[in-house]
């Protein structure tokens, strides 16, 4: 397949690389396998003034919340008690956990995200409907069920022994599968966890090479709650305890840490999951972008849809440039379109996607683009941080159409 079309590429953490008039060629195998100035020939679609990127990653956001979106108004406890648990519940109901995993997935398709780190329900069979609904549309994800066995309603608790036994069989059918899918284990948070659940959970991850995903550190009620229940020094040390801070898991929101702490994450190899929409709407705070760029620590953006309000990753981006702002540091609108592409797939650890480079894989977005938007660094701007910008008009996956308007 050969494109010709405006692109915008990753370069590196502060430079994005504009070709006003693209050849994208993609192999029949979903590679690309050449980006450069266009220099005529044939061409299978003249897409211009259509603008390609990189498909973009969400590294943390909740399938069962996606008809929830809006709710999040109120701290965060209040939150999951008032509205979430309630619409998660309803998850124990195979149509309805079937409707909206092909809402969901549909929804991050069209928003141009091509890779996702998604969180479940605790019920394992939402768990594996949303894997159907997620190789069906034919997106890249980590994902599973939440594991919850205190500190919720009755109906949403599973004990350790037969939650980890369906998470090990979801695993058995789903890590791994076209390249495409991972699963994870994902105490939901402390609060919702008992510690011989957790220490189970970290084991069978690293028996069976499965990521873990928690939130880690997100409002000021929960950090002092969890320190008490756990009578731990600090929050993160409930995680270590657990066995569940290491080089294969990702935590989303990491707001109320002190300088402990963030070395000792440092340290782990771990992931941060940046969720600043949520943060705002939920009231919970800002992360210090300081205390992980000083660190070198991984890091990705997640929409946390749906304390988060939109799946469009750019919207998120340009909350996360907003956040560095008011923390007075000025960042650059590339090093957001990075952490939203390569630099996101990278802290997930899927180095064949995220930049449109030869040798990797053809996962892209088409965006509607005005012709008249021209200069390079104007095109950065309109797209992350034009809200009304125009929309995406298509994605692929490994060169495969996933979504198109
Ligand atoms: N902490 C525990 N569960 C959740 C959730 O569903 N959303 C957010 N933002 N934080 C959480
Ligand atoms: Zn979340």
């Amino acid at each position: 397949m050969r494109l010709r079309a405006r692109v915008l590429d990753p370069v590196s953490v502060d430079e994005a690389r504009y070709l006003p008039d693209a050849l994208v060629e993609v192999d029949p195998a979903g590679r690309l396998t050449l980006v450069e100035p266009w220099s005529g020939g044939p061409c299978d679609e003249d897409l211009r003034p259509g603008l390609l990127t990189p498909g973009f990653v969400d590294a943390h956001l909740h399938f069962p919340q996606t008809r929830i979106v809006g709710a999040a108004s109120g701290p965060l406890l209040e939150w999951l008690r008032t509205r979430t648990f309630p619409e998660e519940a309803r998850f124990a109901q195979a149509d309805h956990a079937r409707a909206v995993a092909e809402q969901f997935t549909a929804s991050l398709a069209a928003a141009g995200t091509t890779l996702c780190q998604a969180y479940g329900s605790v019920h394992p069979l939402a768990a594996e409907l949303l894997f159907q609904a997620l190789d069906a549309r034919g997106l890249r994800a980590i994902a599973g069920p939440v594991l919850m066995d205190q500190g919720a309603p009755d109906e949403l608790l599973l004990p350790a022994g037969p939650a980890l036994d369906a998470l090990e069989a979801l695993a058995e059918r789903w890590h791994g599968h076209d390249g495409r899918l991972q699963v994870a284990v994902i105490p939901r948070f402390a609060l919702s966890c008992t510690m011989p659940m957790m220490q189970a959970a970290g084991q069978l991850a690293r028996r069976r090479g499965l990521w873990v995903s928690t939130h880690l550190s997100e409002n000021g009620e929960e950090c002092s709650a969890t320190t008490s229940l756990f009578q731990a020094a600090d929050y993160l040390s409930v995680y270590e305890q657990a066995g569940l801070l290491h080089e294969r898991s990702i935590y989303a929101h990491c707001i109320h840490l002190s300088d402990s702490e963030w070395d000792r994450f440092a340290g782990s190899g771990a992931a941060v999951a940046h969720c600043p929409d949520s943060n705002d709407f939920l009231g919970s705070g800002g992360m210090p972008l300081r205390s992980v760029l000083d660190r070198d620590i991984p890091l990705a953006l997640g929409s946390d849809i749906a304390a988060g309000r939109s799946f469009r990753i750019p919207r998120i981006a340009s909350s996360a440039f907003d956040n560095a702002l008011r923390q007075g540091q000025r960042t650059s609108p590339a090093r957001w379109f990075w952490t939203a592409t390569r630099g996101g797939a990278l802290a997930l650890q899927q180095p064949q996607v995220g930049a449109l480079q030869p040798g990797l894989e053809a996962d892209m977005v088409l965006h509607s683009l005005p012709e008249w938007v021209e200069d390079p660094q104007d095109v950065l701007n309109t797209l992350l941080f034009h809200q009304d910008a125009p929309p995406v008009l298509r994605t692929w996956v490994r060169g495969r159409t996933v979504s198109q308007r």
